[in-house]
């Protein structure tokens, strides 16, 4: 059982401002990310909740007790770090068993620790080895190991695995999804950069930006209903297109004029009297179609990058403004240079209005969310609920989400 809340949380060193208004109510056993770009306070943030970083405003509870002024030592929070920070000079087995020879256990129940701890992390043969005579990913694991002899109700990670190479990420990703079901009931908080890490462990998202909260949801849920444009193009990859234009027609379903005369219908409703706002039509590149759809972008191909599952279309490189990107499923030679108008299906589309989406206005509850699937013929269709339940819970965050006009 660990339930954390963070409570107008907020860090300054001197009179500069790293993290603000941080509100965040944690469930005991969920796997929680934090993403953001590079300096907007993830490390800092987790560095509080460890006790290595006093909290320079509001509080920290974890199971209805403050934590503040509690030492990291008493908190039963363990961290993995980045840098991996193991004792050069002791076997794996002395690394793992250090945190419980300070803690004066006794002979027996540190082996016993570290034996376990060994095999849930298939260290066992490896228990007499120094750092030295181990591979990246090896090392890694005996970080996490340290933090599995302490049994602790929660854990902590850093970016674990950026110092690993790229097939290295993949299989201890796995195992660090396999450790959090291995453990149901710890909570694990885990800071990383990589959006397939984000995407896959986590239960919700903390998307951090501008020193506060942008939006806290389960990760398809950011991805389909980001509450801002930041969010939108911080999740998924090419980054979400923001095509300008002016509301036409409302109703259940808004028509969009473009700037430059397409007309898009999107599935967000608008209100009598939204006629003329201006607005940017959110579409991802993943959702742009050559099927002779009605366009809702049109343009000239600068650049194709076949990569082989999809192909990457660009258009605009030269311009000022981040060009628009379309992936195709496939492979499509031959495309540079050439005029290609792409379609969207409404229910893929987004509308944002000086950066904040339409859905959430006025603060009206959002139904719960519930993922689009592909249907079998690969159109996108209203679908049964997510598994877990998730995506009831956004109110965690400092943006309320606020609702939707339908
Ligand atoms: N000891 C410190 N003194 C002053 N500023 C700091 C200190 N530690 C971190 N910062 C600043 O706090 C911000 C957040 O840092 P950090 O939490 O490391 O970001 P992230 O992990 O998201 O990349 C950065 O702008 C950084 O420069
Ligand atoms: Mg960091």
């Amino acid at each position: 059982m660990a339930d954390l809340r963070l409570t107008n949380v907020a860090k300054s060193y001197g009179d500069v401002d790293v993290l603000r208004d941080i509100d965040l109510t944690i469930t005991s056993g969920e796997f929680i990310v934090f993403v953001g770009p590079s300096g907007c306070g993830k490390s800092t943030l987790l560095r509080m909740i460890a006790g290595l970083e006093q909290i320079t405003g509001g509080t920290l509870e974890i199971d209805g007790q403050v934590m503040n002024d509690i030492p990291p030592s008493q908190r039963g929070i363990a961290m993995v770090f980045q840098s991996y920070a193991l004792y050069p000079h002791m076997t794996v087995r002395d690394n793992m068993a250090f945190a419980l020879k300070i803690a004066g256990q006794s002979k027996d129940q540190i082996r016993a620790a570290t034996d376990r701890a060994g095999k849930m992390l298939q260290l066992t043969p490896y228990l007499d080895r120094l750092p030295k005579a181990l591979s990246g990913g090896q090392r890694q694991r005996v970080a996490i190991g340290r933090a599995i002899v302490r049994d602790p109700k929660v854990y902590l990670f850093d970016e674990p695995l950026s110092n690993l190479d790229a097939a290295l990420r993949v299989a201890t990703r796995i195992e660090i999804a396999q450790l959090k079901a291995s453990m149901p009931d710890r909570t694990m908080i885990y800071v990383t950069h990589d959006q397939t890490e984000a995407m896959t462990l986590a239960d919700r998202i903390v998307v951090l930006a501008g020193g506060g909260i942008a939006q806290v949801g389960a990760p398809l849920e950011l991805y389909e209903r980001p509450v801002n444009e930041f969010v939108a193009q911080f999740i998924g990859s090419p980054a979400m297109n923001l095509l300008p234009g002016r509301v036409k027609a409302t109703g259940p379903m808004t028509t969009v004029t473009l700037d430059g005369g397409l007309e898009a219908q999107v599935a967000i409703p608008t209100r009598p009297g939204d006629e003329g706002m201006e607005v940017n039509l959110g579409v991802r590149p993943e959702d742009m179609r050559e099927d002779g759809g009605a366009s809702v972008f049109e343009g000239t191909v600068d650049l194709t990058e076949a990569l082989g599952e999809v192909t990457l279309l660009y258009f605009g490189t030269n311009a000022e403004t981040a060009p628009i990107i379309a992936k195709l499923p496939g492979i499509h030679p031959g495309l540079n240079g050439r005029r290609v108008r792409l379609s969207a299906d409404p229910q893929a589309l987004h509308l944002f209005h000086k950066g904040q989406s339409l859905l959430y206005r006025d603060g009206a509850d959002l139904p719960p969310y519930q993922p689009r699937m592909a249907s079998p013929s690969g159109s996108m269709g209203s679908t049964p609920a997510f598994p877990d339940g998730g995506g009831d819970r956004i109110e965690d965050g400092v943006i309320k989400p606020v609702g939707p006009v339908r």
